[in-house]
């Protein structure tokens, strides 16, 4: 079989179910039975990095393993096991709003201590914790809209115009220096960063991986497009103001330009895009479909819920001294000390 060798390594396993899928993709061995993925922890590091594994085949795929498997049936069936787990425990540990506006309503409450964790960055945050941030983040803002691109066919009228108009700006408007993936490999080297498509799947957390698993999870079923159109407005009306304190803490310890750029532009856009979202998106697509709100509804909160866990994560490891990552960056560069 012809195929494309290049693509992303693939990480060290995690567990049976990461092990056995892996070995699959490297035509080495059995899947897991669907069986076998019930006793798993919907949130722990074998789950999540197995189920990472099949929905990156959908983006990049993986160097040496053939792009045909993302449509291998006997994968598919265990992609659908592990998504169940998670999909299940996303909706056990949301709260329940039937109203978007309630949820919406609850996402813009800031932390009442300002505990964030854009807020501990721009307070203080040192090099080596945004360099952290940044590495976690890497595995989605280098494929940044990507997962939400594929909601478009889902959608039509209202909805489908201004979700496309907000994916342009998100892809560079036109213009490949200025698509958002670009620019987040801009403040990747400010960092010292690898630019490296996957460079830091070994490296993060598995609360990191269920931020991006959810996306795809969302993107790729239509009958999750509510759930889809509500994450990406959780995106886009939290980001504004955690771009303008993430801004900051580049600014504050000198990270460099196109570190700052990243997140100033994101304050502008963002601003933009939430009143697109919130009007066009949401509105057009309830209009066409009232009984997608409480779909709509559990996107915004499972956001929440997957983006808070990460947030307990990081503030838990830094504020013990320890690393975030579970390759700490000071071992594998020594770019900025
Ligand atoms: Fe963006
Ligand atoms: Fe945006």
């Amino acid at each position: 079989m012809e195929y494309d060798h290049k693509g992303p390594q693939l990480p060290r396993a995690r567990g049976p179910l990461s092990s056995a899928v892996m070995d699959h993709l490297l035509d080495k061995g059995p899947l897991p039975a669907p069986g076998d993925v019930a006793g798993a922890d919907p949130y722990g590091d074998d789950l999540q990095l197995a189920l990472y594994l099949c929905y990156e085949l959908h983006y990049r795929g993986f160097a040496d393993v053939s792009p045909d498997l993302e449509w291998d049936p006997e994968l598919l069936r265990v992609r659908a096991a592990l998504e169940h787990r998670f999909l299940t425990a996303l909706r056990a540990g949301t709260p329940v709003h039937d109203r978007v506006e309630d949820a919406l309503g609850e996402l813009l409450v800031e932390p009442v201590d300002g505990t964030g964790v854009s807020h501990f960055l721009r307070d203080e945050g040192e090099l080596w914790q945004l360099r952290e941030y940044a590495a976690h983040r890497s595995l989605y803002h280098l494929k940044e809209a990507d997962p939400h691109a594929w909601v478009l066919p889902r959608l039509w009228g209202r909805a489908k115009a201004a979700m496309a108009a907000v994916e342009f700006d998100e892809y560079g408007g036109g213009r490949p220096d200025r698509v958002h993936a670009r620019l987040f490999a801009d403040l990747m080297t400010d960092l010292g960063l690898d630019t490296t498509y996957g460079r830091y799947l070994d490296a993060g957390s598995a609360e990191a991986l269920a931020t991006v698993n959810m996306m795809s999870l969302f993107g790729l079923h239509r009958s999750l497009r509510g759930a889809l159109v509500g994450h990406f407005a959780a995106v886009e009306i939290t980001s504004s103001p955690g771009s303008r304190r993430l801004a900051e803490a580049m600014r504050r310890t000198g990270a460099g330009p196109a570190a700052e750029h990243f997140y100033d532009e994101h304050v502008e856009a963002d601003a933009v895009h939430e009143q697109v979202v919130r009007h066009e998106v949401i509105a057009g697509l309830l209009e066409q479909e009232p009984h997608l709100a409480p779909d709509v509804a559990f996107g915004i909160d499972a956001t929440g819920y997957v983006e808070d866990r990460f947030a307990a994560r990081l503030l838990a490891d830094w504020r013990a001294g320890r690393s975030s990552l579970r390759t700490p960056l000071a071992s594998e560069t020594s770019l900025i000390s």
